[in-house]
């Protein structure tokens, strides 16, 4: 086990540091950049069927539906297709509006998961076109479906999942620009620089790890926190979910994703000077609003941890503390400000002496209902 944790003290880490070179293996041979074009068999091959599609449902389960929630955001953003994201175990038992107009995408890492598959099983039944996005190749749910994409992560021991969020995200962004060129939706040059900034994605993810030790020295102040708050808007409120969910799974610290803006519908109330809120705030989108989220937090004593983009200045003066991230185009913002959150929940974990590869009464593939 030590040889398969390749120097690293647990799997969960490797898998973290492993992800630029994971995006690149998802882009390999499907993103050709000088060229201007995508490849993707799964997509070109049912072209039409995308392009008539009347919406898109996307069906996932823990990480994977966050990531589903990235791609809600970037498909209607860049493609203008309408998109519904739901958790596969409601979706499955609540008699969808679906048929042969909608267009189903499971997302899975293991492609074993019970109720993600119970839910393709009916889309099809109905009609519906099913795509697969696994990352196990011959997986159940790579068989079942109609047509798919792997995410080329590679295994993943670690039960909380990192690399395969990341490059769940990567294949859906291919795939949203692909279906987004070929409605006419962006222009041959966004479409080329898109490309180029996503080409630069994973070296700019190897940037972010380089804030190891600074998220490391972070961790220690927070560790024994019994709340933390995570915040982001837009391409980021999925983020904040995300990073939430991983607090919560490996280091049992109860710990709340929120939209930035509906903090002040309840979780305001929350804040006071021991609670940690983790704002994503990067110089896009809405930068102005999320730093007038954060000076509500300040006013309230709250600590601020801010991921923020490289030279930020603003939430510089009002956080607790900063982690930077490269700078880049606003809807790959979440394969960057993923990372430090990702960090921070193992570095607090591993203080916190926890099982950070095993966690309690979690299983890496759920194939029971
Ligand atoms: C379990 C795992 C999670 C994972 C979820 C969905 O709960 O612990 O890490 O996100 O299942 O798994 P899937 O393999 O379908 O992506």
């Amino acid at each position: 086990e030590q040889i398969e944790k390749g120097g690293y003290e647990h799997f969960m880490l490797k898998e973290i540091y492993e992800q630029p070179q994971a995006i690149r293996d998802t882009f390999r041979g499907r993103m050709l950049v000088d060229q201007g074009l995508i490849k993707m068999a799964g997509i070109d091959d049912h072209i039409d069927k995308f392009l008539n599609a009347r919406r898109i449902l996307i069906v996932a389960c823990g990480t994977s539906w966050h990531a589903g929630l990235v791609a809600e955001y970037i498909f209607e953003d860049l493609a203008r297709i309408p998109v519904e994201v739901e958790y596969a175990s409601e979706f499955r038992y609540r008699n969808p509006v679906i048929d042969k107009d909608d267009i189903l995408i499971a997302i899975s890492q293991s492609g074993e998961t019970a109720d993600t598959m119970a839910a393709i099983k009916m889309a099809k039944d109905k009609g519906a076109f099913v795509f697969g996005v696994c990352n196990v190749v011959g997986s159940s749910i790579s068989r079942e479906a109609h047509a798919g994409a792997y995410t080329h992560a590679g295994p993943e021991i670690g039960v909380a999942s990192t690399k395969a969020f990341t490059t769940q995200i990567t294949v859906l962004t291919l795939i949203a620009l692909q279906l987004a060129k070929k409605k006419g939706k962006i222009s041959t040059s966004d479409f080329h620089r898109y490309l180029q900034e996503l080409d630069a994605i994973p070296e700019k993810v190897e940037k972010a790890l380089s804030s190891n030790d600074h998220i490391e020295k972070i961790a220690a102040i927070y560790k024994d926190a019994p709340n933390c708050l995570y915040l982001g808007r837009g391409f980021n409120f999925p983020v904040a979910l995300e990073g939430a969910l991983k607090l919560k799974e490996i280091s049992y610290i109860h710990a709340e994703g929120y939209p930035a803006a509906e903090m002040k519908h309840g979780p305001i109330a929350l804040i006071d000077e021991q609670m940690p809120v983790v704002v994503i705030a990067t110089r896009k989108g809405h930068y102005e609003k999320v730093v007038s989220n954060i000076q509500e937090i300040k006013s309230r004593s709250g600590k601020i941890i801010g991921i923020v983009t490289e030279g930020d200045v603003d939430v510089h003066d009002l956080a607790d503390h900063v982690i930077e991230v490269p700078d880049t185009i606003e809807f790959m913002t979440p394969l960057l400000t993923t990372i430090p959150l990702q960090l921070l929940s193992y570095h607090i974990a591993v203080m916190l002496g926890k099982n950070v590869d095993q966690p309690r009464n979690l299983a890496k593939s759920v194939t029971v209902e």
